[in-house]
């Protein structure tokens, strides 16, 4: 099973003198059960990108195929589709509305028809996946810090149990700390058979966690592959506005100076060989 894209292109404002292309020709195929991260700079199209995976908005050419199912606005398929897909958005305020924090994280299953004691096991399952305990239920989400917010904006689209989870620049705003506890609960998520698509500008956090990347440009796609596939690359062709990892840019200096060692953004093993080296 998979999200199919194929010669995605869309354009804000066309016709008009503010037209600006956001997506132009994106084609990809996206497995159920991986971790993926869609990474560019700031406006190559990524939040466009993502709006499609769960239908929010359109493909004005080309196609996005959901398991089989067009995004489409004439398919009758539209409600599975998002179900199927559930997207996090940038801020966890564009997503949040109820008053509590159950009502919130109900919001999803019962806007799907799940029987009310099915509700109820959904907000404590999705509530235990993101480390919110019951003294959270009655919590104005509102009143939340920016880390718990984010919790409950991914608890009220895990509730829905979709296939993939889309989060539109997740780590914005946290600390190092609610940082890495977002990357283990994306994990844990992962882990349990859920599609993660990590939509980023920080190509240090994707080369971290990810097992296949897509470097997107201006709309278009520059380049796919594992995190050792796309490092290589991004060394050899930089990227305007990619920042890469400190560590990846010591080894390719080290290579380039003759020292057999991996290109790599791995601090630990990139020491090990050095020490290994310079001891022999
Ligand atoms: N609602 C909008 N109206 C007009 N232009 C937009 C709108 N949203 C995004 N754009 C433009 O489309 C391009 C891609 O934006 P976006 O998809 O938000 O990129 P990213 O998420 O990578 O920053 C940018 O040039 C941006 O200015
Ligand atoms: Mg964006």
């Amino acid at each position: 099973m998979s999200i199919l894209v194929k010669d995605l292109v869309y354009i804000y404002h066309q016709g008009t003198p503010l037209e600006t292309i956001a997506l132009d020709g994106i084609e990809l195929e996206i497995q159920t059960s991986r971790w993926l991260s869609i990474v560019g700079h700031t406006g190559s199209g990524k939040s466009t990108f993502a709006q499609h995976l769960n239908a929010l908005i359109f493909p004005q050419k080309g196609e996005v195929e959901v398991e089989g199912m067009k995004v489409d606005p004439e398919s009758k398929d539209l409600r599975k589709i998002r179900q199927k897909v559930g997207l996090v958005f940038q801020y966890p305020e564009q997503q949040l509305f109820a008053e509590t924090v159950y009502e919130e994280v109900a919001f999803a299953p019962r806007n799907w028809g799940i029987k009310e004691d099915e509700i109820h096991e959904r907000v404590e399952e999705a509530l235990r996946a993101v480390g919110l305990n019951p003294s959270y239920y009655k919590r104005n989400p509102f009143h939340l810090s920016g880390g718990e917010k984010r919790r409950v904006a991914i608890a009220s689209v895990i509730s829905a149990r979709p296939s993939y989870l889309v989060l539109d620049e997740p780590t914005a705003g946290l600390d190092a700390s609610g940082r890495k506890d977002l990357l283990g609960l994306l994990a844990d998520l992962r882990e349990r058979g859920m599609g993660i698509i990590l939509i980023t500008h920080d190509l240090e956090l994707a080369l971290s966690c990810s097992e296949q990347i897509i470097i997107i440009e201006k709309g278009h796609k520059l380049c796919c592959g594992t995190p050792d596939e796309i490092l290589v690359r991004l060394l050899r062709d930089h990227v305007h506005g990619l920042l890469l990892p400190e560590t990846a840019l010591l080894a390719s200096k080290l290579v380039s100076e003759g020292w057999d060692v991996p290109l790599t953004s791995d601090e630990l093993l990139l020491a090990r060989f050095i020490t290994e080296k310079v001891k022999s």
